[in-house]
C-alpha cells in the first residue's frame, strides 16, 4: 500500500471518534502515534483498538496545552506526515458554565499543534470542527458556503475561532488542512470493542437514551418540546461514528495527494437527513424492541433548533459515502451499553 510508511499523530485518540478512527487508519496501513491526557477517556480504548486490529497504539499521556511536552513528542517521533487533531472539550452546556476552560483548552492546544506543525514541518492536518459553527442556519440543508452564524455557545465559538486560526496560519505556512464539520456522531463499533465512554457524564442524545434504557438514568429527558419543528423537538443529522472515522482516512489520503503546499478545505460530514429527538426515541425502541421511559422537559441553553448537512462536497471530492443506517446506529449503541455493564474495564 502506498501510504504504508506514513506516520500519523492522532490527538484525542482515546476519545470516542479518535478511537474509531485509529481502527480505520490501521486498516489503511498507517503507522500511528497518539497524544491523549485521558481527561475524558480511558486507556481501555487502546485495548479495544488492539482487540479489533491486533495493533497496540503508543500513547503519550500529555496535555496539549503544555508546549514543551508536545515539542518533546515531535523530537522523539522525528518525521510525522500528518496530524488528526481531535482533542478538545466538547460539551455545549458545560462550555456555557465554564467558558474560560473551553477557550483555554481548545484554543491553546490547537495553537500548540500548529506551532509544532511549523517547527517540525508537518505537511498535513485534519481538524475536528462541528456543525455548531453554523448556529441556527437560515437554509437547510447547510452546505460549506453557508455563512457562519453567531455561535450559540462558547464551545461552538472555539470551533469558529479554531477554524479562523487555521485559515490565517495556512496563509503564511506550508500546511494542507481539511476542516471536517461533523454533524452528530452516534453509534459504536460493530465488534462491540469500542464505543462512547466519556469520563464526564455523557450528554449526547444516544448515550443518554441507552443510559436511560439501562436504568443508569431514571428517565430520558427530552430537552425542549416547543421548538418550531414537526413534533416540537430539536432536529439533528445523526451520523454513524464508523462513517465519520472512514471520512478521516479519505480526507488524509486526499490531502496527501494535493500538490499545493498550503490549502484549507472544509467538508461537512453528515448523512443529509434530519431526525427529531422523538424520532430517535422511536428508532431506538424499534431497533432494540425496548420501550424507553422518557419525559418532556424545558429547553437547554445553547441548543439550535434544527440542522442537517448538505454532504455533496465530501461525496464528490473525498468519495465518501455514509454506509450505516439509523437502525445500525441504535443497535450498536445498545450493544455497547450492554458491554459497558458486563465488561471489567479499568
Ligand atoms: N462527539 C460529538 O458529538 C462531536 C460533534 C462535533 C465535533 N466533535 C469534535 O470532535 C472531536 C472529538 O470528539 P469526541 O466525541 O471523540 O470527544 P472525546 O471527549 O471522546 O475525545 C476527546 C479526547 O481528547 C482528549 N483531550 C481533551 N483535551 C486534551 C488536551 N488538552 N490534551 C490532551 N488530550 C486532550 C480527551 O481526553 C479525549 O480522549 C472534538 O474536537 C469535538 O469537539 C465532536
Amino acid at each position: 500500500m502506498a501510504n504504508k510508511a506514513k506516520k500519523i499523530l492522532v490527538t484525542g485518540a482515546a476519545g470516542y471518534i479518535g478511537s474509531h478512527t485509529l481502527v480505520e487508519l490501521i486498516h489503511n496501513g498507517y503507522e500511528l502515534v497518539s497524544i491523549d491526557n485521558l481527561s475524558n477517556s480511558y486507556a481501555s480504548a487502546f485495548e479495544g483498538v488492539k482487540a479489533i486490529t491486533g495493533v497496540q497504539v503508543k500513547n503519550y499521556l500529555i496535555d496539549l496545552c503544555d508546549l514543551a511536552a508536545l515539542r518533546k513528542v515531535f523530537k522523539e517521533e522525528e518525521k510525522i506526515d500528518g496530524i488528526i487533531h481531535f482533542a478538545a472539550k466538547k460539551y455545549v452546556n458545560e462550555s456555557v458554565k465554564f467558558p474560560l476552560l473551553y477557550y483555554h483548552n481548545n484554543l491553546e492546544s490547537l495553537i500548540n499543534v500548529l506551532q509544532c506543525c511549523a517547527e517540525f514541518e508537518v505537511p498535513n492536518l485534519v481538524f475536528s470542527s462541528s456543525c455548531s459553527v453554523y448556529g441556527n442556519a437560515e437554509h437547510l440543508p447547510v452546505d460549506e458556503n453557508c455563512p457562519l452564524a453567531l455561535p450559540e455557545s462558547p464551545y461552538a465559538q472555539t470551533k469558529v475561532i479554531g477554524e479562523q486560526i487555521i485559515q490565517d496560519f495556512v496563509q503564511v505556512n506550508r500546511l494542507k488542512v481539511s476542516l471536517l464539520r461533523y454533524f452528530n456522531p452516534a453509534g459504536a463499533h460493530s465488534s462491540g470493542h469500542l464505543g462512547e465512554r466519556p469520563k464526564q457524564e455523557a450528554l449526547n442524545i444516544v448515550p443518554r437514551i441507552t443510559g436511560a434504557a439501562m436504568g443508569k438514568l431514571p428517565v430520558f429527558q427530552v430537552a425542549g418540546h416547543d421548538y418550531p419543528t414537526r413534533d416540537g423537538t430539536c432536529i439533528r443529522d445523526y451520523i454513524h461514528v464508523s462513517d465519520i472515522a472512514q471520512a478521516h482516512t479519505l480526507a488524509l489520503e486526499w490531502l496527501i495527494k494535493q500538490e499545493d503546499a498550503s490549502l484549507c478545505e472544509v467538508f461537512n460530514l453528515g448523512t443529509g437527513e434530519g431526525h427529531s429527538v422523538l424520532e430517535m426515541i422511536n428508532a431506538f425502541e424499534k431497533a432494540n424492541q425496548i420501550q424507553l421511559n422518557y419525559s418532556l422537559e424545558a429547553r437547554r441553553a445553547g441548543d439550535v433548533v434544527a440542522i442537517y448537512a448538505d454532504n455533496t462536497k465530501a461525496k464528490n471530492v473525498l468519495h465518501w459515502q455514509p454506509r450505516h443506517s439509523l437502525e445500525e446506529m441504535m443497535r450498536s449503541a445498545w450493544e455497547w451499553e450492554k458491554n459497558l455493564q458486563n465488561k471489567n474495564f479499568d
